[in-house]
């Protein structure tokens, strides 16, 4: 390993008592040979091989619940390392059949390598807009251009062509995989890796210098041990136990979509979904040196679980559910009565059939040594993030004066959203450089 290499948060010299959670942390934020091999000296992960027979394996890319580890409330746990990779296709006009045959072979050599699972490898490639205008027939349905969603919010589109989001509880795993496709290693976890994407895609050349490489965790204990970055007051005060930066769990079985709701049922994409991924900062100095214990359960949550005491430290005695189901139609009368009104809450205000409409996969990051979230939502069509993210902007609530358009109101005092960007996950049976006719 090349100690000059590492950005000092890595550097063993200097940091003997870094843990090897935080350790890998930071060699996925980086990246490359050296971080790789720094990796694997704290993880060693000694995993089998994915299935020799990969019609096994499900139709949908985004079917990742089966493969999920649960807690003991039954909720679905995510992978604890991530990295989405946005990419263009370099070819000129539109792909052919040999360099579809190319990224196939790349990305079933992945699925070779590594079981599908949280311990072994998750991955998805999606497709964008930009993408699929480059086709004479039109773009399919439910995939618009990415635009602000609030007026108080001015984020840059991203139009990268496409985004491959790998995830996995080792970033070992993930590292070796993002070498694979890029043609930068000849074997992976034993499989020959006979093709690789170098020649198809590349780096994305994204507006206003953004991240091609976006990286991140989720899990008990990761954030506290990252919270060293711009963001977050320097008082430490990530609660050790915390999957996220703000504190509490997220993403409770009761309180996601349905796969079977955000999967698009009909058309040259039916088994697909769309994904929204937003680039958000967090500011957390307020949230943690001024607001009370009380006021972040009421703007997370919603204010009657800070009455009754509902929440015990990150939330997980609340079990499989948040409970805000129950307090979704207070969202006007806590505003006008109590003058605050939950995150959660005003979200459950769009749930049908009693759950939300968009399946959460964000995670934390500190990429660019700034705490940030990356929002990953999928959803059947683009208008159900849209829809959501409305009832989470709470205007109806802040027009009446009872709350701000962005104070105690939920938690938009304390992000705000940098990128957004738009994708088509097809099918597995046509997620290489598909036309718009699937
Ligand atoms: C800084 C970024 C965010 C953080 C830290 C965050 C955190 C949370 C937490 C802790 C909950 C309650 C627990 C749960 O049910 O999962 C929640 C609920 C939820 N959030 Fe967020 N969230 C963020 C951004 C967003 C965005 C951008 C959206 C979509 C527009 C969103 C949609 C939802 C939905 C749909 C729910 C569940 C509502 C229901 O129970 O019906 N969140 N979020």
């Amino acid at each position: 390993m090349s100690i000059q290499w590492l950005e000092p948060s890595m550097n063993p010299e200097r940091n003997r008592g870094i843990s090897r959670r935080a350790f890998v942390k930071s060699a996925v934020a980086i990246g490359g040979t050296a971080a790789l091999s720094a990796c694997l000296g704290r993880e060693s992960p000694d995993l089998p091989q994915g299935p020799d027979d990969l019609s096994t394996l499900p139709a949908r890319q985004h079917a990742w619940n089966d493969a999920l580890a649960r807690d003991d409330h039954g909720n679905h746990v995510p992978p604890r390392h991530h990295v989405v990779r946005l990419l263009d296709y370099t070819g000129d006009g539109t792909p052919d059949d040999g360099e579809r045959d190319t990224v196939e072979s790349a990305l079933q050599t992945l699925e070779r390598a590594y079981p599908r699972s949280n311990e072994g490898l998750l991955f998805t490639i999606g497709y964008t807009p930009a993408y699929f205008d480059r086709f004479d027939a039109d773009r399919p349905a439910g995939l618009p251009d990415p635009e602000p969603l609030a007026n108080f919010e001015d984020p840059t589109p991203d139009t990268p062509d496409a985004a491959i989001h790998l995830a996995s509880d080792y970033g070992s795993v993930l590292l070796a995989a993002e070498e694979a496709l890029l043609g930068e290693r000849e074997e992976i976890n034993g499989v020959d890796v006979e093709t690789d994407l170098a020649n198809v895609f590349a780096a994305a050349d994204l507006a206003d210098g953004g991240m091609a490489r976006r990286t991140g965790f989720i899990g008990d204990g990761l954030p506290a041990e990252n919270q060293d970055v711009d963001g977050i007051p320097d008082s430490e005060p990530v609660d050790e136990e915390s999957p996220l930066f703000m504190g509490f769990e997220s993403g409770f079985a009761g309180t996601q979509a349905t796969e079977d709701r955000v999967t698009i049922d009909e058309g040259a994409f039916a088994g697909g979904t769309t994904q929204h991924l937003s680039q958000i900062r967090l500011h957390l100095t307020q949230w943690y040196e001024q607001d009370s214990r009380e006021h972040r359960e009421a703007t997370m949550f919603c204010p009657a679980h800070a009455e009754n005491d509902r929440i015990e430290e990150t939330g997980e005695n609340l079990g499989a559910t948040s409970g805000v189901g129950a307090c979704a139609d207070d969202a006007e009368s806590d505003a006008r009565q109590k003058g605050v009104v939950g995150h959660a809450q005003k979200n459950a205000r769009v749930r049908e059939d009693g759950r939300p409409i968009i399946l959460r996969r964000d995670f934390d990051s500190t990429d660019g040594d700034e705490a940030r979230v990356h929002f990953l939502s999928l959803q059947s069509a683009i208008d159900d993030f849209v829809a959501t993210r409305q009832a989470m902007n709470g205007d109806d609530l802040a027009e009446s004066g009872a709350v701000g358009q962005r104070t105690n109101n939920g938690i938009l005092q304390y992000m705000s959203v940098e990128r957004r960007g738009n994708y088509l996950l097809p099918p597995r049976a046509s997620r290489a450089l598909p036309t718009p006719q699937g």
